[in-house]
C-alpha cells in the first residue's frame, strides 16, 4: 500500500526554452517533515511552484491525495489542500497584519481562523493592526506563515522559511514548524541551511541542475561526507 500523500514523478519544468527540472521526483508521506536542499539556482523553488500549479511541470505527474493535480489551476490545487509559504512572503504591505490574515483565510471544516492564528503567533497578536511593510523580516516570515494556514491547507510547501532571519527568529521558525508537524501537517521545505534540516527532517532530497541526486535520512546524510562536499558545500 502507498501511504503517500504526494508524489511527484519525472517532472520536467521549463522556464521558456531553459529545461529547469529534468525529471525530479520525490515522494512525501502523510506527517512527513522532508527537506529539500539544494545550492543556489538548483530549482528548489521551482520544484515548489510547479507543484503548486504556479509554474506548472510541461512532463510528468504529480498526485495528492492520490489523485492527478499535476495542470490544474493553482486555485485548484490550493482548494485539495496544498499551501505555499513563497519565498518572497508576497504580502499586501500597506495592508494591516489582521487583513493580511483574512485574506488568506478560507472557511472549512479544520478551521483554521483569526483566534487559532493568534495563539500560535502571540507576537502577531500585539502586531495586528501594523501594517506589514512596517514588519521586520522575521515578523513578516510569521505572518506569511499564519496567513497560509488560514487556508486550512493539509500540507505546506515552505520556500527557504529561515533565509536572512537572525538566530533566534530562525529558532522561533523550527520551534513552530516543529508544532505543526507534532499536529499533523504534512511539510516540504527547500532550505540551502543544513542546520534547519538537521533539527527537523525526517528525511531529506538533494537537488543538484534540476536533477535528484541523493535522497535518505538526515544521519545517513551527516555520515556521507562525499555527497555533502559535492552538492552542498558544507561540512559537519
Ligand atoms: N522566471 C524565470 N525565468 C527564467 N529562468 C528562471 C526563472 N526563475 C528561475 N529561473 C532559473 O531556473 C533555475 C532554478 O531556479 P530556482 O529559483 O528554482 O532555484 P533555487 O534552487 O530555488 O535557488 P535559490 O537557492 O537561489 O532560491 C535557475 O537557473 C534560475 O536562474
Ligand atoms: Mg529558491
Amino acid at each position: 500500500m502507498n501511504s503517500n500523500l504526494l508524489q511527484v514523478r519525472d517532472i520536467h519544468t521549463y522556464y521558456g526554452d531553459s529545461h529547469i527540472l529534468q525529471g525530479v521526483s520525490l515522494e512525501v508521506a502523510k506527517g512527513e517533515i522532508v527537506v529539500l536542499l539544494g545550492r543556489h539556482g538548483v530549482g528548489k523553488t521551482t520544484t515548489l511552484l510547479s507543484i503548486m500549479g504556479i509554474h506548472p511541470p510541461l512532463k510528468g505527474s504529480i498526485r495528492f491525495n492520490k489523485e492527478e493535480i499535476a495542470g490544474l489551476p493553482s486555485w485548484d490545487i490550493a482548494r485539495r489542500g496544498i499551501g505555499l509559504v513563497p519565498e518572497n512572503r508576497r504580502l499586501f504591505p500597506e495592508l494591516t497584519v489582521e487583513e493580511n490574515l483574512e485574506v488568506g483565510s478560507k472557511a472549512s471544516q479544520r478551521g483554521y481562523n483569526l483566534e487559532t492564528a493568534y495563539a500560535d503567533f502571540p507576537e502577531l497578536f500585539d502586531l495586528r493592526q501594523r501594517q506589514a511593510g512596517q514588519l521586520s523580516g522575521g515578523q513578516q516570515q510569521m505572518l506569511t506563515i499564519a496567513r497560509t494556514l488560514m487556508g486550512n491547507p493539509q500540507m505546506l510547501l515552505m520556500d527557504e522559511p529561515t533565509e536572512g532571519l537572525a538566530p533566534l527568529i530562525v529558532k522561533r521558525i523550527v520551534e513552530i514548524v516543529k508544532r505543526l508537524a507534532s499536529r499533523g501537517y504534512t511539510l516540504l521545505i527547500t532550505d540551502q541551511n543544513i542546520t534547519f534540516a538537521l533539527e527537523l527532517a525526517h528525511r531529506v532530497y538533494i537537488l543538484d541542475t534540476g536533477m535528484m541526486k541523493w535522497s535518505g535520512t538526515m544521519a545517513k546524510l551527516r555520515s556521507n561526507r562525499e555527497i555533502l562536499e559535492k552538492y552542498l558545500a558544507v561540512s559537519l
